[in-house]
């Protein structure tokens, strides 16, 4: 294969060959084996990332950040209430927006990457509307845009997902992974990190089970995409209703709260909103407890983008139980970053 990152947008994981995804986590593996022994490696040396954050952050700032620290540039935060925030057309509004296209091109001119964080209120929860602004960024810019999470796709999460898998399980053939939906008492997280998990999932050939009450079924093109890959690498997908049906005998859980894909502002006396709360409601037992953890195969990992709701996606026992992974998964987006940054930038 030959290695061709430099220049790319790093957006959705559906851009990526498997092999090339293979590549970025080797190459993190090999900058966290460096950071480990305290080699240095300043690969990005005088280079700026900046980094729009439309929704707040701990964990995708504080990698993206501590990252480029350590591969010796800088990255730079923008908070899109103190610039001229970046809006799409039809959306500007005088000496408070500016245009994307604009915001693009100026930042191309004085650094080496852009990354962009974007879902929910800044969009005003129209699904796909995120993406849009982040594709549009990529259309203009002539430096490398990293998809910090947008409503479609959260594709760093992913690659630290699959990272901790391949650590804890040496490889994927034959790991089952279930990734579930959990209760939350919010109705605001988006669908991008189950989606871009299946994706992650079963491109790297792991049997996959999605579970999600009816009603909270993620993007039909993620679906197909996910079927494709089982078919294409030796997994499997499938989809259940049941969320201990799906814990039984999973190697990897991760059960996290999504939206509805139809949560969009109210136009009807009943809002889709209120609608999706109901729904929510409904479903208080989809929580991962000791319990449903005891379904599971013996070995298995409970993981989680964090952060999490306690007490209601998942119990303390469980999260800060001896199964839990999810410390380690928040680690590796560092080294998955600090690869993806060094290859495309
Ligand atoms: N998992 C994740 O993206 O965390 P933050 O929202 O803290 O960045």
């Amino acid at each position: 294969m030959r290695a061709n990152f430099k220049g790319r947008d790093f957006i959705t994981l559906l851009d990526y060959t498997k092999e090339e995804i293979e590549t970025i986590l080797n190459v993190a593996l090999d900058l966290k084996r460096k950071r480990a022994i305290g080699e240095p490696h300043l690969l990005l040396s005088g280079k700026t990332l900046f980094m729009i954050f439309y929704n707040q952050s701990l964990r995708t700032r504080n990698s993206f950040e501590a990252g480029m620290t350590q591969l010796g540039g800088h990255a730079h935060f923008l908070d899109p209430q103190k610039i001229y925030s970046p809006a799409l057309e039809g959306d500007e509004r005088a000496y408070s927006t500016e245009r994307v296209s604009d915001v693009a091109r100026v930042l191309s001119r004085m650094g080496d990457g852009i990354s962009i964080r974007i879902y929910g209120d800044p969009v005003g929860w129209i699904y796909g509307k995120a993406n849009y602004l982040v594709n549009n960024f990529a259309h203009w810019a002539d430096i490398p845009i990293i998809n910090m999470e947008c409503d479609k796709y959260h594709p760093c999460q992913a690659m630290a997902d699959i990272l901790t898998v391949k650590e804890k399980f040496g490889g994927f053939s034959g790991v089952k992974f279930v990734m579930s939906w959990a209760y939350s008492p919010s109705v605001h997280k988006p669908l991008s990190v189950p989606q871009s998990a299946i994706i992650a999932a079963t491109m790297m050939g792991m049997d996959v089970i999605l579970a999600h009450p009816k009603g909270l079924e993620l993007d039909s093109d993620v679906i197909k995409a996910s079927e494709e890959y089982a078919k294409k690498y030796g997994g499997s997908f499938s989809i259940s209703n049941d969320m201990k049906e799906a814990f039984e005998g999973a190697h990897v859980v991760y059960p996290k709260s999504w939206t509805s894909k139809y949560n969009i502002p109210p136009e009807s006396e009943k809002t889709e909103m209120e609608k999706t709360e109901e729904l929510f409601d409904k479903n208080k037992d989809w929580i991962c407890d000791e319990e449903k953890m005891k379904l599971a195969h013996k070995d298995a990992i409970y993981m989680h983008c964090l952060p999490c709701d306690r007490g209601f996606e998942v119990t303390n026992k469980v999260i800060d139980g001896p199964q839990s992974v999810v410390f380690d998964e928040a680690e590796n987006r560092l080294h998955v970053q600090k690869a993806i940054m060094a290859l495309t930038m």
